[in-house]
């Protein structure tokens, strides 16, 4: 071989060994008890990084929401899964999964989902543990957050219609079901009945009789019987595992910006997708918990209604929706696309006070002339705001400043060491890291499970 062939085979080499010692060090580094959390309107791209961290940690638990979280991952041999309520640790086969009783599960898609893992050959039994705290969320939530949808008309909150924020309404007004009524089929029914009874007499539309509720029962006692081997304590198995000294990963589904309490109200979800949302999702108490990794996508996008600053309207927010492939997991719904927002960032960020980032689909920039950061919001009358407004009339018309920097044209994809990027890149990067104060440690430059640089 030719000198200069074997020079740039050794430098290969080298920036593998260089890649895979990056990776090692972030790693090993990571704390005994760590979440990755959303950080703008969900999609970020948090299954990817956690089907990555799984293979360091025993456990890997979802602490709140159901089968509304779509994380997409590709296996080592680039098989794609799309997981909604199983966390995705499960493609990690040492890894307990485990879903907290801050979770709300749909037993039939629980089981469509585990049918759907083991003919691809991943095994779930025993190595999924579904907390006896959790609600159970029925067709009926299902049928009722149609219904309430239909009913809200042109002001409709764009919900994924999977029962989710009915089911969590039953919670909160205490006449929810629980994973534990599955041991009492014998008042089971009397319980169910409420539900049901409720929903037809505050919904026209909802179809209601004693065959209903029969087959529905009749449906949960064969649904008890499987769940049987899946349910747990999971407040007392995750804190022994953590006295064990066992490694967990608490993998948050959404995002700050849809919080029940911190976000664009009421164009959110109906659970707490931050950091506090570990603490009442799972009974681990605050001050055991580590590094949270927030993950940021290098843009904004949001599915559904409700106020979103830095959305782009025309051309470049198309181009970022095909070449992001920006379509709902769950609902194959188109998402809005735009600029990162640097005010909303900062707001979620000291709301969970993010140990480090992982900003995600940089790849997805690629070929823009310019790169747009919205640095601060003004009033229409250039008044300026400080802080992310929960007015949504205000966040509807504001004016957002935008700090225009240099794009990229070179393919990102195959990089690998952090400084083999193109300056330009290089320079966005950094520039998210001094406006928002917290290090990137990871970024993402494609969808496989090797796309991703360690900083
Ligand atoms: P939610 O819990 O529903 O918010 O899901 P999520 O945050 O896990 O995001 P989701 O998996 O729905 O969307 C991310 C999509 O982006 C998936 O198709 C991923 O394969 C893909 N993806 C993740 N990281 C990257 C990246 O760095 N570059 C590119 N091009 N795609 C990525």
């Amino acid at each position: 071989r030719s000198r200069r062939a074997l020079r740039a085979v050794a430098s290969v080499a080298t920036a593998a060994e260089e890649s895979a010692a990056a990776a090692q060090g972030r790693l090993e580094s990571l704390s005994q008890v760590a979440g990755v959390l959303g950080t703008q309107w969900g999609d970020e791209g948090k299954g990817k990084l956690v089907d990555i961290l799984a293979q360091r940690f025993d456990v890997v638990a979802r602490c709140q929401g159901g089968a509304n979280a779509g994380h997409t991952i590709y296996n080592s041999e680039g098989k794609k899964f799309s997981l909604h309520l199983v966390p995705s640790g499960i493609l990690n086969e040492n890894t307990q999964c485990v879903i907290g009783n801050g979770a709300v599960v749909h037993l039939p898609g629980f089981f469509k989902e585990i049918d759907g893992l083991e003919s691809n050959g991943i095994s779930c039994k025993g190595r999924i543990l579904v907390s006896d705290r959790a609600h159970l969320l029925f067709d009926l939530h299902q049928t009722v957050d149609g219904l309430r949808e239909v009913e809200l008309g042109n002001s409709l909150i764009g919900t994924t219609k999977r029962g989710i924020g009915p089911c969590y309404s039953n919670k909160v007004i205490r006449n929810g079901l629980r994973v534990s009524d599955l041991r009492h089929m014998d008042t089971f029914g009397a319980k169910l009945n409420t539900l049901l009874r409720d929903a037809a007499l505050r919904f026209q539309g909802f179809e209601y009789s004693s065959k209903t509720l029969k087959d529905e029962v009749e449906k949960y006692e064969k649904f008890a019987e499987r769940l049987g081997p899946y349910i747990a304590d999971t407040v007392h198995f995750v804190n022994q595992s953590i006295l064990q000294k066992k490694k967990i990963l608490v993998e948050g589904g959404q995002a700050t910006m849809l919080d029940i309490d911190f976000g664009t109200y009421p164009f959110v979800t109906s659970s707490s997708p931050s950091a506090g949302g570990i603490c009442t999702g799972l009974g681990i108490a605050p001050r055991i918990i580590g590094d949270l990794i927030g993950v940021v996508k290098a843009y904004t996008t949001r599915v559904g209604s409700g106020p979103f600053p830095t959305e782009l309207l025309g051309k470049t927010g198309d181009l970022l929706r095909a070449s992001g492939m920006e379509f709902g997991t769950t609902t194959g719904r188109p998402r809005r696309c735009g600029w990162l927002d640097i005010v909303a960032l900062k707001y979620c960020c000291q709301i969970n006070g993010f140990s480090s980032l992982n900003l995600t689909k940089l790849d997805v920039l690629t070929g823009l002339k310019e790169v747009k950061l919205g640095t601060s919001y003004c009033t229409e009358d250039g008044k300026a705001i400080e802080s992310f407004p929960a007015d949504l009339d205000l966040l509807e018309k504001i004016k957002v400043k935008y700090e225009v920097l240099p794009g990229w044209e070179d393919d990102i994809s195959s990089v690998r060491n952090y400084g083999d990027l193109p300056e330009t890149a290089r320079l966005y990067v950094e520039r998210i890291e001094e406006l928002l104060g917290i290090p990137v440690h990871y970024i993402g430059v494609g969808p496989g499970r090797d796309a991703l640089i360690y900083k």
